[in-house]
Parts: C-alpha cells; structure tokens; sequence
C-alpha cells in the first residue's frame, strides 16, 4: 500500500513539472530548482535539449546542477548571465496567495537568490502541498555556523523552537557551508512580518519563507492532470 502512494506522489510530481516545462522556449536561460519535483523537470528539459531544445541554465543546488549536467543541459556561470526567464522549483508548503514554505532539501538560499533574479517563478508541487496557511512543516532558516548557540536563542524568542538539522550524526551543512535550523510554529499568521523578523537576527542568513517570488503554481493530482494558480 505504502508503494502504491509513493508511485501515485511521483505521478503527481512528474505531471507538475513536465507542464512547467510546457512554458520554456528555445533561446531562454532557465533556473533549475532543487528536491525531488525540480528532478522530473531537470529531467525533462534534459529530454527536451536532446530533441534540439536550445536552453542555458543555472542550478539552485550542486545536486541539480549534477543532474543537469549529466542530462546534458549546458550550465552557465553566472558571470554569463544576463536574465534568467524562467525559475521551476519546487515548495514544502503553497498557499493560494503563492506564498511559500521551502528549503526542506536545504538548498532555500541558491533558491531565493535565483527565484530573485528570474523574470517568472513556476512552482511545482503535488496536491499534498498545498495549503491553507503557511507553517506544519517546519520552517528552515539558514543560520551561520559561528555563534549559532546565539542565533538559536534569538529564534527560540521568536518562539521558533529551533531544532538544527542533522544528517546522520552531524549536524547538516548546506552547499554555502552553513547550518539549517528547523522551526516549529504549526501556523503562520503573518508570513511577511515573520520573515523580516527572522532576517532581521544577525547570524540568520536566509529563510524559507518565499512570498511575493512565485508567479505560477502548477499542482499535479495523482490522476496525471493539473490545475494551476
Ligand atoms: C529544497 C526545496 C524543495 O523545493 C522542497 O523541499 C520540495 O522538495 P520536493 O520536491 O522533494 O518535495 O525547497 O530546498
């Protein structure tokens, strides 16, 4: 049973990113997300410039751009870029107003850099994803290793209950060399007030709160259609 929902998850995720990957014409820069639902897009592009697609790209994570390279999709510094057209990414949490939980995969801030600098932000995600209000899955916050007892009370008094991330027995280190601290708060109720409280603490490099990056949100069912917001 518990292989059948995975299959059926996987359906819905792939159906997410091949639509995103319906909207990329030839000539365009892409950004390419990170997790699991950004794979079947990477995946997809990969197909699509082996048909003759002409893309460049830029990846959120050095998992992806791993990825990317082995599907053949030429990765470009970002010395060369100029614009990026289209962002696909994936979310831990959406809302209908496009605001977004991510960074589950840890890759939150090459993430938000590039979702910045895209002309469009396209989301994918599976139904489960999608929300009423912002916040059951914990929210990652990117903290600086140095001191992070510190930045770990200022979250705690942010009422964050703060858990850092582990891998294994160590504690997890994102591709900037930095640590992820897991918030717990159930429920947001202000998301932009609660992100610039979170970036406001010194020691915080980033957090997992999107709002006002995402263009287009294409959820995939496990019936292999999709709805779009
Ligand atoms: C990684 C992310 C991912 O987009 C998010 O965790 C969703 O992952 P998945 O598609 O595997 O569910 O933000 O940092």
């Amino acid at each position: 049973m518990a292989y059948i929902c995975y299959m059926q998850i996987n359906i819905a995720k792939k159906v997410a990113a091949e639509q995103a990957a319906t909207y990329i014409k030839s000539g365009m820069t892409l950004g390419l997300g990170t997790g699991s639902t950004a794979y079947y897009a990477i995946m997809r592009i990969g197909e699509m410039v082996r048909e003759g697609l002409s893309v460049k790209a830029v990846a959120t994570s050095e998992e992806s751009e791993e990825l990317a390279r082995a599907q053949g999709i030429p990765i470009i510094p970002f010395s060369e870029v100029d614009r990026i057209h289209i962002d696909i990414d994936g979310a831990d949490e959406a809302n209908a107003a496009l605001q977004l939980i991510k960074g589950g995969g840890g890759a939150l801030l090459r993430e938000k850099i590039i979702a910045a600098a895209s002309d469009q932000m396209i989301v994918i995600a599976d139904e489960s994803k999608v929300v009423a209000q912002l916040g059951k899955f914990p929210l990652p916050v990117e903290i600086i290793p140095f001191a992070y007892e510190l930045t770990l009370r200022r979250l705690h008094q942010l009422h964050a209950a703060p858990a850092l991330r582990k891998k294994g027995d160590q504690y997890f280190v994102t591709d900037n060399g930095n640590y992820i601290a897991d918030c717990h708060y159930e429920r947001i109720a202000d998301p932009e007030t609660l992100h610039a409280q979170l970036n406001d603490i010194p020691g915080v490099v980033e957090n997992g709160l999107f709002i006002g990056m995402a263009h287009l949100l294409i959820i995939g069912k496990e019936d292999g259609t999709t709805r779009e917001i």
